[in-house]
């Protein structure tokens, strides 16, 4: 049969992306009922979901995002929270032909660029003829063949065939097993072929509203360049046009071998993912500052080394012009507070004209933790952090209308300085009339922390 190109119109992108949506959802569920409890999620997002199945599973991620409106930052902040609480970055995986409000959205928040996949598809409209060369053969792995089928495709993927773009990432082989497993359990049904009567490569079909996923390919190396993989694909091409699928896909790094072997069945390139992620801050970055978790609901402060544009909404806590904090955000050092992995509060400081002199810029700590001590430990560690730095004095200015801020910091050792009349204007980019507590916003307080510095002796040791 000879077919044109597949052209991918936003219509038939949204379909695929939603039944990929779908088969994540259901194995990150398949994954929480092996594991019990409530280790891993299943989020829905917008038209998307965000899903967790365990430590460095290929689950984890945030699939299906922009064909029906954009995901709102209280959702995003809860599925990022959910994802740090585990440790684990997240990751979205995001159709070019999405609304690219998305990227943006994504990249605005601290999200990185950190790869591609490709998304290829064949209309299934005829009767499929499998293609077996000689001495293979292909058929749905028996539920007593499944372990000898997992070992197979845990054993392809541990061995890429080294063309095209290389992955990003890299799974352990248990979780691996795992994730097939989860496959196994979510609907997906695996195909197994052999060699000489031996396992040689193994692959799998879902098949969900017309669409037929094609997942999991590998040829066990001492079997690859027999025809293996294209007569796994063409067993699966001919039972998913059976069921009465019209569309086969297939995801693939670009420019790998399996992308050119589905090319030559006919495959077309429908569209490319970006794949967009933002990581957990990195713990202990930073060697002179010792992060100090003593257990999981303890709080440590570090220094953070990740994108700014991701703790603005921290920042937006005790900044209430968004000029003022566009003209600072990216300025200084900041410690974060973590819970666990969980970013429970920060504090930015900046250096001022004057070589001994620190500024607290912005801190604030999360609504729901504040009055459990973080403000202090942060403030604590700022002065430590200063005084290495040989700082003789640490400032910081409030709203004389903050009657609660002037009691957190004088409870820190923090005493009033000056008092600059009208700084929260119009003019500075605040609302007029703003209340805080009844009182206008409108003059600002200065304090300082003097600081005795630190003797040589004792810088040292503290280790470096
Ligand atoms: C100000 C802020 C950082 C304090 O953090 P926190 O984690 O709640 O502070 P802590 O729990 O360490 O509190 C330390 C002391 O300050 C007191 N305190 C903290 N916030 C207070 C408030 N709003 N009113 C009165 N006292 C307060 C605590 O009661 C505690 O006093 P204690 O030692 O007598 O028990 C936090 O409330 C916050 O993020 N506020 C919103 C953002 C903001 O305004 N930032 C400051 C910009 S200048």
């Amino acid at each position: 049969m000879n077919r044109g190109p597949l052209f991918c119109e936003v219509a038939l992108a949204r379909r695929i992306e939603r039944a990929e949506a779908q088969l994540m959802a259901a194995a990150a569920e398949a994954a929480r009922l092996r594991r019990g409890g409530d280790a891993g999620f299943v989020m829905r997002v917008a038209d998307g979901v965000a899903t967790f199945a365990e430590d460095g599973s290929p689950f984890n991620k945030i699939a299906g995002l922009g064909f029906d409106g954009v995901p709102d930052a209280t959702a995003l902040d809860e599925i990022e929270r959910a994802f740090a609480a585990r440790g684990a970055p997240a990751q979205a995986e995001v159709s070019a032909l999405a609304d690219p409000a998305v990227g943006a959205l994504l990249t605005a928040r601290g999200y990185r660029l950190e790869s591609f996949e490709n998304v290829l598809g064949l209309a299934l409209d005829g009767v499929y003829e499998r293609v077996s060369p000689p001495g293979i053969d292909v058929r749905v792995a028996r539920s007593e063949e499944l372990d000898a089928w997992l070992d197979v495709v845990a054993d392809g993927f541990a061995h890429p065939d080294g063309q095209g773009v290389p992955s990003h990432e890299d799974f352990p082989r248990e979780v691996l097993v795992n994730a097939e497993r989860d496959f196994a359990t979510a609907g997906v049904v695996p195909y197994i072929a052999l060699h000489d009567g031996t396992v040689a490569g193994g692959g799998s079909l879902r098949v969900a509203d017309g669409i037929a996923q094609l997942t999991g390919a590998a040829t066990a190396p001492a079997h690859r360049r027999r025809g293996v993989q294209t007569a796994l694909l063409s067993a699966r091409l001919a039972d998913a046009a059976a069921a009465g699928c019209d569309l086969a896909v297939v995801t693939t790094q670009p420019g790998s071998r399996s992308q050119q072997n589905v090319q030559r069945q006919g495959f077309h390139l429908l569209y490319t993912r970006a794949v967009l992620v933002r990581g957990v801050p990195p713990m202990g970055a930073v060697p002179h500052l010792e992060a100090s978790v003593e257990s999981p609901d303890e709080v440590s402060v570090v220094l953070y080394d990740g994108p700014r544009e991701a703790l603005r909404p921290l920042f937006e806590l005790a900044e209430d012009s968004p000029t003022q904090l566009d003209s600072y955000l990216a300025d200084g050092q900041v410690l974060v507070a973590l819970r666990g992995t969980d970013m429970v509060g920060h504090l930015q400081l900046l250096e001022t004209s004057q070589a001994d002199t620190f500024e607290i810029k912005n801190m604030a700590v999360r609504p729901d933790v504040q009055r459990s001590g973080v403000g202090s430990r942060l403030v604590r560690r700022a002065i430590e952090l200063v005084s290495r730095e040989s700082g003789r004095r640490l400032l910081v200015a409030t709203a004389a209308a903050d009657i609660g801020n002037l009691r957190f910091y004088q409870r820190q050792g923090f005493r009033m300085r000056t008092i600059e009349r009208d700084a929260f204007t119009t003019r500075t980019g605040y609302e007029p009339d703003t209340l805080i507590d009844g009182i206008e916003l409108r003059d600002r307080v200065w304090l300082d922390h003097p600081l005795s510095p630190r003797s040589a002796s004792d810088r040292s040791s503290q280790g470096t």
